[in-house]
């Protein structure tokens, strides 16, 4: 209906601040976008951006038929983008995966995570919209078994959860379950290019909840609940979300930010929540003549059960694990030679610092340079075939990926086929690395890696200078820290038949 009421602004038809060049697929070109319609729409309260952008993040998808937009389906006829902002728009939201693992309708985002703005804008759209609508907050807010079971099934179904994550988890663990996909969640992928993106190309099979799709859910029912609790209708989406994926780097934790995604997402919803709320998609798609068909045979038990293993995968792999940057985002050079096979799971972790650089990396783009110059050291200075640690923990809340959980590393001399190589980027002789990094590798990188059968569930931790007695690393102070962790061991030997322990 408001377009009506935007046809008839006839001083916006001429001016154009449209971006000059091409518009890359960069969470910047979203944002620039968003931009443009707020400074043209500023002088029509009757039509807030929210309300556009609730209509320009309108699904095709059939759970969009379960939740429909009050508004009808916007054609972006918005005059005063250009031929091309309107392009990209209009590809944004159709995210698909085709024949070629090209993933469509997805962003790059500054920290280096790549996004599909579709379920962002709609979990964005849909906070603003309740904060008039009480009673759906208390609802969204209550994590307990709910009393809503005398309901009908969808009546416990929270919108916002559901338009962002829960119908699109629901639905990819019932396409697995029925054999219409081969993994259920996942995978992630690479850009072709990270200064100009264009290509988005998944690194396996796909399934009908991508690494992409999960983050701009993720992030969605994140600021949906932000804009509903605290900010009301947002005048400046814009503003929000330059906020939210800024590029100029963390600083101090809890912060509402992309980088944080799995802890502020933890911190909203829980394994039952979010059980509860698959398992009442469930039951919606059960009821619908284009889905029924893909519960053919099943009980209500198993229904349930699916319910639990697509909340408990998700919770386990995309809340509790950290999010690893692979090494095509880091612009990581190919391995030297034939890299050699570990046998997992492995029975030890080994702590490092990098010394030099000395200070961790706050930035993506600050981070992967350190990779990649920490890269060309060991390969070219070193000799080594490849970065020598097998993880590095950024300072940008990320975990990046050396060599990874298959390869074996050059990071502990005499042990690097029986343990993982993990270093802290920074000197931590005096000062320690960030709280939450310290948490990242404490809590959830070690419980993911045994949860992952990568290493053994009886593990220990030790520092690089317990195994090879000529180093600090990992620096006084980080060694200090890791010696009361639970898992760390001191380890003895015999020189000369003397015992010594370090
Ligand atoms: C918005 O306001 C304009 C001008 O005041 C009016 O022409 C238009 O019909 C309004 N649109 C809606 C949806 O109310
Ligand atoms: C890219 O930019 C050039 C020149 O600015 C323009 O001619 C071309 O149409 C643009 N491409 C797209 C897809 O809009
Ligand atoms: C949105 O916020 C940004 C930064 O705070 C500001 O520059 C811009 O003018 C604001 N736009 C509108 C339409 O208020
Ligand atoms: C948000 O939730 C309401 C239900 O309260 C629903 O009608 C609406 O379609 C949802 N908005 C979007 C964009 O999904
Ligand atoms: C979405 O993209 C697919 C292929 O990428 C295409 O077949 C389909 O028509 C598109 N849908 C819309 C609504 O643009
Ligand atoms: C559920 O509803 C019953 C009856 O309406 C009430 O007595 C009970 O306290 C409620 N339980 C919770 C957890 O709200
Ligand atoms: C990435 O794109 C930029 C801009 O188009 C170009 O200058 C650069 O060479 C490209 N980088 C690679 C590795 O292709
Ligand atoms: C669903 O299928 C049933 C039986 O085939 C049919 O009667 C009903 O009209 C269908 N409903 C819709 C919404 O298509
Ligand atoms: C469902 O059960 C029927 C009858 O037992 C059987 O013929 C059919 O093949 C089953 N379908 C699936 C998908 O297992
Ligand atoms: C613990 O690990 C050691 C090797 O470090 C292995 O020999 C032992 O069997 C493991 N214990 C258990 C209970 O798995």
């Amino acid at each position: 209906m408001f377009l009506i009421g935007l046809g008839l602004l006839p001083a916006l038809f001429c001016a154009s601040v449209a971006r000059a060049g091409n518009l890359t697929f960069h969470m910047d070109s979203v944002v620039g976008i968003l931009e443009d319609l707020e400074f043209y729409l500023k002088d029509t309260p009757n039509v807030t951006v929210a309300e556009l952008f609730q209509e320009l993040a309108y699904c095709g998808s059939k759970k969009c038929q379960f939740f429909p937009s009050p508004m009808t389906l916007m054609p972006l006829d918005l005059p005063f983008l250009s031929q091309e902002q309107k392009t990209f728009l209009k590809g944004l939201r159709n995210q698909t995966v085709d024949g070629s693992l090209v993933e469509h309708g997805v962003v790059l985002a500054p920290d280096g995570t790549t996004i599909s703005p579709r379920p962002l804008l709609v979990g964005i759209a849909n906070g603003s919209k309740k904060k008039q609508e009480r009673p759906w907050l208390a609802m969204a807010l209550d994590t307990g078994p709910s009393n809503s079971s005398h309901l009908k099934p969808h009546l416990a179904l929270d919108p916002l959860f559901a338009t962002t994550i829960a119908m699109d988890l629901a639905m990819s663990f019932l396409l697995f379950h029925a054999k219409q996909s081969q993994v259920a969640l996942g995978p992630n992928g690479c850009w072709d290019n990270l200064s100009a993106p264009h290509t988005f190309t998944l690194m396996g099979p796909p399934s009908h909840f991508t690494d992409a799709f999960i983050n701009g859910a993720m992030d969605g029912l994140i600021l949906g609940f932000y804009v509903a609790e605290k900010a009301g209708l947002p005048s400046n989406l814009s503003a929000l979300l330059n906020d939210y994926y800024g590029e100029e780097g963390v600083e101090g934790e809890n912060q509402l930010r992309s980088n944080f995604r799995r802890k502020n997402f933890a911190a909203l919803v829980n394994e039952a929540k979010l059980r509860e709320q698959v398992e009442s998609s469930l039951q919606l798609l059960q009821q619908q003549n284009e889905t029924a068909s893909l519960f053919e045979n099943m009980t209500s038990e198993e229904v349930s059960l699916l319910a639990r293993q697509a909340a408990e995968e998700f919770m386990a792999l995309y809340v509790e694990c950290p999010a690893v940057i692979p090494r095509c985002m880091w612009g990581a050079r190919p391995y030297k030679g034939t890299p050699t096979q570990l046998k997992l799971p492995l029975h030890f972790v080994y702590i490092h610092h990098t010394s030099t650089p000395s200070k961790p990396c706050r930035t993506f783009s600050a981070c992967t340079a350190d990779m990649r110059s920490m890269q060309r050291f060991h390969q070219d200075i070193r000799g080594w075939d490849d970065i020598g640690y097998s993880f590095v923990i950024g300072g940008d809340g990320y975990v990046y990926q050396g060599r990874g959980w298959h390869w074996v590393g050059a990071h502990t001399l005499g042990y690097n086929s029986k343990g993982y190589g993990i270093s802290f980027i920074g000197d931590y002789m005096k000062a320690l690395p960030g709280a939450y990094d310290l948490e990242l590798m404490k809590n959830n990188f070690l419980r993911c890696a045994v949860r992952g059968s990568k290493l053994h569930a009886n593990y220990t931790i030790h520092g690089h200078r317990q195994m090879v007695l000529t180093t600090s690393c990992p620096g006084d102070r980080l060694f200090e820290e890791i010696e009361t962790w639970k898992d760390f061991r001191v380890r003895c030997f015999l020189n000369h038949g003397v015992r010594h322990c370090v």
